[in-house]
């Protein structure tokens, strides 16, 4: 596999160094980018070729992986139409429509869209992926090769469950660091100094996750499992769902999900 990754910014370099850490050769990986700094820094880390423009590095590549913001994406997707000729691309750049960024690039239809999330910066992301109907088997493996890099892989069928991906699990993080908020300030409010706090917080945020992820019982049976009757940890949960956790989240998801349609709408009105 040979990869062109456009943007060399955070997303491209943790990829990029998943890609390199499995056992990809840096020969094989190349990242354009317009800022000179970023190409330094990338190349310094992960030893890939870099350049100032995509003409060059589009030769040797089977497959473009398109990782500038979203509101750049439209005139990189217009310079790199002339020359993507039959590559596969793969783009990650959030609330892009398949159906924008393919009339951006004069047509292409052999397009993946992903949704990662922020975690992939240390390997344990969790991405969505939606394929174009032209897209085959093997250029799906390429795309969860490029995405597994960096944590798991889940493919939809509908692209407008992109969105939801988007919804749960690329805003996601953000609603776990509110939590964890939460109990640091909670904490606090229990008589800890404020380093103490944080440590309680982030452990047990951190340590409940891999328990869940290592188990395969479902979360409700693991709470279960730690809610002695008449114990603390029962009038604790009591008070969470007495306060409307659940339909908390269930509101930031609506929320979230309504805002990535209307970003996706944005977008495809911008050129
Ligand atoms: N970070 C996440 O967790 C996350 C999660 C899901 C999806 N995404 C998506 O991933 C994409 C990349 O995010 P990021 O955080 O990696 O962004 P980033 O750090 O800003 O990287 C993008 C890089 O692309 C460069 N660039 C801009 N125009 C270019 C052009 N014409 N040709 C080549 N390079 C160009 C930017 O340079 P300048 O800074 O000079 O503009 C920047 O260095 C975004 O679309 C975002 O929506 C990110």
């Amino acid at each position: 596999m040979k990869a062109c990754f456009i943007g060399a910014g955070n997303m491209a370099s943790a990829l990029i160094g998943g890609l390199v850490a499995g056992g990809a050769r840096p020969a094989d990986l190349c990242a354009v980018d317009i800022d000179a700094g970023q190409r330094d820094r990338l190349a310094a880390r992960h030893g890939v070729a870099t350049h100032e423009s995509p003409e060059a590095a589009l030769a040797g590549a089977d497959c473009v992986v398109l990782a500038v913001k979203p509101q750049q994406l439209p005139a990189v997707a217009a310079s790199l139409a002339p020359g993507i000729g039959g590559r596969l691309v793969v783009t990650i750049a959030a609330g892009v429509r398949i159906g924008d960024l393919s009339r951006w690039l004069g047509g292409h239809r052999r397009i993946v869209r992903a949704m990662p999330n922020t975690p992939a910066l240390i390997r344990q992301g969790i991405s969505g992926l939606y394929a174009a109907a032209e897209v085959g088997g093997e250029d799906r493996e390429l795309a969860t090769r490029i995405l597994g890099a960096v944590g798991e892989v889940l493919w939809v069928e509908h692209e407008s469950m992109i969105d939801a991906v988007t919804a749960v699990s690329g805003s996601g993080p953000a609603y776990v660091f509110l939590c964890i908020e939460a109990l640091e300030e909670a904490a606090i409010a229990s008589g800890f100094p404020a380093g103490q706090a944080r440590a309680l917080a982030v452990s047990t945020f951190a340590g409940a996750g891999a328990l869940a992820a290592a188990e395969s019982e479902p979360p409700a049976v693991l709470r279960a499992r730690v809610t002695s009757r008449g114990g603390t940890t029962e009038r604790g949960v009591a008070a969470l769902e007495a306060g409307g956790l659940r339909v908390a989240m269930r509101e930031a998801v609506a929320a979230a999900l309504r805002r990535a349609v209307e970003l996706g709408d944005e977008s495809g009105r911008a050129a």
